[in-house]
């Protein structure tokens, strides 16, 4: 199964995808954590990208695509989340799918109000050895600060200030938003209401992913 997660920032894109990931046994391939993983590991990918992220930009589409050609050709489908971002990034995915006779099964869109986005994006933490998302007041760790799978250093993501927050708002409506008459118009999209409890969205994905499994 082939499925993309697309939704503003702070939707909920990365928790579900992790949850989903586990039930579902298909790999979960987040651009923003490869990303922010070859920043850590200060790479010249990493060094190129760092000024895109931190200003809430998008990193250029060549750089994106290329880093992720060798996970797309996984024969046992995948989970995306952050990626595509633009039009020019979703026809480069059908084109690289097609020539493998591979393509999407499904888009969800996991649609959330602004208020509700800058409270979570305020409030997220992430941990800093696996990547694990939690909210201060939402989704709490058990001791504050450490994650409760691998005991890591929870952080704050150098994206998640408020006037970055605004600024990725705006870049997703501009480029990421028109990705939802593109699926749609393939008869793939599925909308989903993100401005509840993670159980319900997360059921009402997996009751949708049964028609493909
Ligand atoms: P990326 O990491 O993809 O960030 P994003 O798309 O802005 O999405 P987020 O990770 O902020 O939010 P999310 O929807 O995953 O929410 P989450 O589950 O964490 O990208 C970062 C940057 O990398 C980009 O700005 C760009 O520069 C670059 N980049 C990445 N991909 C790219 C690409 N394809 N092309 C070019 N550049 C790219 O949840 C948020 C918070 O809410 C958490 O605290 C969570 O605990 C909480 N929460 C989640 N669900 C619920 C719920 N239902 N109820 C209550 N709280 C909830």
């Amino acid at each position: 199964m082939r499925i993309i997660l697309l939704g503003p920032p702070g939707a909920g894109k990365g928790t579900q995808a992790k949850n989903l990931s586990e039930i579902l046994k298909i790999v979960h391939i987040s651009t923003g954590d490869i990303l922010r993983e070859e920043v850590k590991n200060n790479t010249a990918l990493g060094q190129q990208a760092k000024k895109y992220i931190d200003a809430g930009g998008l990193v250029p589409d060549d750089l994106v695509i290329q880093m992720l050609k060798t996970w797309l050709g996984r024969k046992d489908g995948f989970i995306l989340d952050g990626f595509p971002r633009n039009l020019n990034q979703a026809q480069a995915l059908d084109k690289l799918l097609d020539e493998a006779g591979n393509k999407i099964d499904a888009v969800f869109y996991l649609d959330a109000s602004e208020a509700v986005i800058i409270g979570r994006l305020s409030g997220r933490r992430i941990c800093s050895q696996c990547q694990a998302i939690y909210h201060i007041q939402n989704m709490p760790p058990k001791i504050e600060g450490i994650c409760d799978k691998c005991q890591g250093r929870l952080y704050q993501r150098s994206d998640d200030q408020e006037e970055t927050i605004k600024r990725r708002l705006e870049v997703y409506l501009k480029e990421t938003a028109t990705l939802i008459d593109y699926y749609k118009r393939q008869g793939k999209l599925y909308y989903i209401n993100a401005d509840r409890q993670a159980e319900g969205v997360i059921e009402d994905i997996l009751k949708i992913t049964k028609n493909f499994s």
